[in-house]
């Protein structure tokens, strides 16, 4: 008995000391793995905290669509947020087939592609107020693409939605000065140029609740946004005004007025560490004859990405990640992760229209807002595009000061979303040399990614970045600006 005793509580003592190690491990694991992202999640945006971001893309033959919406913790603020979003959607297919199934348009249906895309920015008031400006942008044929604002401020605690009236107290002549100042502004700003008419002004800011129905609320402004054609031409495009809260101080709610801040000590400011990423070298590869660049389109997303990261990880294997700007903000350890672990990021632009569509200083602003996010956030610069749907034409070209990146093997994982369907696709098609489209975004395609590399592997691949595929690390001279390349060359 006595024995028997001993024995068990050996064996408790053994069970408990495994236990206390592996948990010690565990707690290790996180820290080393907090060490090497930490400098990064200091840099997101406060704007950005608490907030995740939805994205829902598609291209067909006849339409693309790029829909970015928020999610928040609360769920009745998401409900009438997605509801936005796919009332939308829903429409701008119903839209899209009705012109699809109709009379073939001069130059095809190609030419004519429609495109739906929403993106949004935040604002922010204070910890539980915040504002979201979604920028609805449609094209359905013809010389111009369609334009929509529209605005919703949220108390994030407790879901009840603000209208500008709640802002003000009762009886407050608001409607009256917000009009003058907004007038006022508009025509001092001189930001109509020469499109300027002042009667258009005088009538898009006449003193009712739907001139001023699109507003936002930073901790400092109010900013009133006027789609085009409300306060000018078309060519005048979109307009606003800021109207700093101090000027209209005694007409604001109580819960709204604003205590002058302190003036900041400088002194507080703390001066960021500077980054430090640790890169691994990258793998000498002395045998071209079978290697395949996988490529992730759309993220980063905070699960699929991850465990497509993990999956690589346990297998040594690479990948490129093409990384939207206004998803790579909400992410910077995940582009930290990609990075330290061998992989490549590559641009994707901010939010996925098509450049084809885009004037030339609106092309470069996609590309060059992804390129600085992704440099403030990992101290890396992407020397690589994908432009979205692979749209590209002659004059985005001469635009992109990247080599551009399609591919050559596409298992249309957003559409078959059967991770089966997916390995079977690749199984069969890629062969060596090929580039390889799937997007993070979806679980389906995170959960391909070990089948497919492991197959590769028995077979004798290797799985290589696309700038390792394509030789640009070897040798820069091989990436040549505005050139399209969709599988590896014949240069080794
Ligand atoms: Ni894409």
């Amino acid at each position: 008995m006595k024995k028997i005793v001993h024995i068990s509580l050996l064996g408790l003592i053994i069970i408990i000391s495994l236990f206390v190690l592996k948990q010690q491990s565990i707690i290790k694991k996180q820290e080393d793995d907090k060490e090497n992202y930490e400098y990064l999640s200091k840099s997101k945006s406060p704007n950005l905290e608490g907030i995740n971001i939805i994205s829902h893309i598609e291209y067909e033959d006849y339409y693309v669509l790029g829909v970015h919406y928020p999610v928040t913790n609360n769920q009745k603020i998401n409900s009438e947020i997605s509801e936005l979003a796919y009332n939308h959607i829903t429409e701008f297919k119903s839209d899209a087939e009705e012109f699809f199934t109709g009379p073939e348009p001069p130059g095809g249906f190609s030419s004519w592609k429609y495109e739906l895309n929403i993106d949004y920015d935040i604002h922010r008031f204070s910890s539980e107020i915040f504002s979201f400006k979604f920028d609805v942008y449609m094209y359905t044929g013809g010389a111009h693409s369609i334009h929509e604002i529209i605005t919703k401020s949220f108390n994030l605690e407790s879901g009840e939605k603000l209208k500008l009236r709640d802002l003000f107290k009762e009886g407050s002549e608001y409607l009256n000065v917000i009009s003058n100042l907004s007038y006022t502004q508009l025509i001092e700003s001189g930001r109509l140029g020469d499109l300027f008419s002042e009667n258009w002004v005088k009538k898009g800011t006449s003193p009712n609740e739907e001139n001023f129905k699109n507003f936002t609320l930073t901790d400092n402004s109010m900013f009133f946004f006027f789609p085009a054609y409300q306060v000018g031409p078309w060519a005048a495009g979109d307009q606003y005004v800021e109207i700093e809260y101090i000027t209209i101080n005694s007409l604001l709610n109580s819960k709204f007025a604003k205590v002058p801040l302190e003036p900041e000590d400088s002194d507080k400011e703390i001066t960021p560490e500077p980054p430090n990423p640790q890169i691994p070298e990258p793998p000498v590869i002395d045998d071209y004859s079978k290697v395949v660049a996988l490529t992730f389109d759309d993220g980063p997303h905070p699960t699929n990405t991850t465990i497509i990261l993990d999956e690589l990880k346990k297998r040594n294997a690479v990948a490129t990640f093409f990384v939207l700007g206004n998803r790579a903000q909400y992410y910077p350890e995940l582009l930290a992760r990609i990075i330290s672990e061998g992989s490549e990021i590559g641009n994707h632009t901010w939010n996925h229209k098509q450049l084809t569509k885009l004037s030339t200083e609106e092309i470069h602003k996609q590309i060059n807002d992804t390129q600085e996010i992704i440099k403030y956030l990992t101290d890396i610069t992407p020397t690589i595009i994908r432009p979205p749907y692979g749209s590209v034409d002659k004059r985005v070209k001469q635009e992109i000061n990247m080599p551009i990146i399609l591919w050559s093997v596409d298992p249309e994982d957003w559409k078959n979303k059967n991770s089966d369907m997916i390995i079977g696709h690749i199984l069969t098609k890629a062969k060596n040399g090929d580039i390889v489209l799937q997007h993070d975004l979806y679980e389906w395609t995170a959960k391909s990614v070990g089948p497919i590399i492991d197959d590769f592997i028995a077979k004798g691949y290797k799985f290589v970045t696309v700038s390792q595929l394509l030789g640009f690390d070897q040798n820069p001279s091989n990436a040549i600006a505005g050139k399209i390349y969709y599988l590896q060359q014949l240069i080794y």
